[in-house]
């Protein structure tokens, strides 16, 4: 039986998905509340994971331990890195990269967690096709991408650190979360899929933009998940 394990860092992110399920249960774990019952006629646990990458982490390796889920869908809003990706647009994530990691002196590539095998964690093929063809149904106006996405413990609002990111990764969007919830996932075997809207372009209008534009964003992405759960396999 499929379970689906649904992330947003922060309350704007999970608020209308939490508002629209049906609750069986409510858990606390890590000062995180996962709430676990039925939504859009699936099984699901919603939780918001707070901000950055170790909280993510432990929030998706409690949804493995604790509630046994098959996936796990991230949910929320990123910075572009593409001229092209505008501001409410979706990114599909194809992979994830921790772009604050550097084991570079060893050997290993940028971005690589050593002793794991993979710079980059690949998300699960049919839940990015799944995602794609519903979101262009339900968000018919929204244009969306699959790419990578970046990860690190910073907010990207500076054009010479985003240069950086898109030159060392050539990423789609930056976060704080993706690529630990993707690493989590890879070592614990789940298919995983990030859905990120745009809030802002992770430059130097980013201070201004993304208080304006992260709600708008954050339902955007909401509405996709809560459209693909019933197809997911
Ligand atoms: N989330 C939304 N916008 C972001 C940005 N510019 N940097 C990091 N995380 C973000």
């Amino acid at each position: 039986m499929k379970k689906i394990g649904i992330i947003g860092a922060m309350e704007l992110e999970v608020e209308a998905l939490k508002s629209k399920m049906v609750i069986n249960r409510r858990i606390q774990k890590a000062s995180m509340e996962f709430l676990d019952g039925i939504l859009n006629g699936t099984d699901v646990v919603i939780v918001r994971s707070g901000i950055g990458k170790v909280n993510a982490g432990i929030c998706a390796q409690i949804l493995c331990d604790v509630f046994n889920v098959t996936h796990i869908i991230n949910t929320g809003v990123a910075g572009s890195l593409k001229a092209e990706i505008n501001i409410g647009d979706i990114v599909l994530s194809t992979d994830a990269v921790h772009h604050d990691v550097d084991v570079t002196i060893f050997g290993y590539q940028l971005g690589e967690v050593p002793q794991i095998g993979c710079q980059a964690f690949p998300a699960d093929p049919s839940l990015l096709g799944l995602a794609a063809s519903v979101c262009a149904k339900v968000n018919p106006d929204i244009h969306v991408f699959r790419g990578r996405i970046a990860s690190g413990d910073q907010f990207i609002s500076d054009k010479a650190v985003k240069e950086r990111i898109i030159s060392n990764f050539g990423g789609y969007c930056t976060e704080m979360e993706g690529a630990s919830i993707a690493q989590t996932a890879y070592l614990n075997q789940i298919p995983f899929l990030i859905i990120r809207a745009i809030s802002d372009k992770a430059d130097d209008s980013a201070e201004m933009d993304y208080p304006t534009f992260e709600r708008a964003a954050a339902a955007h992405s909401a509405k996709l998940v809560e459209a693909m759960l019933p197809e997911i396999s």
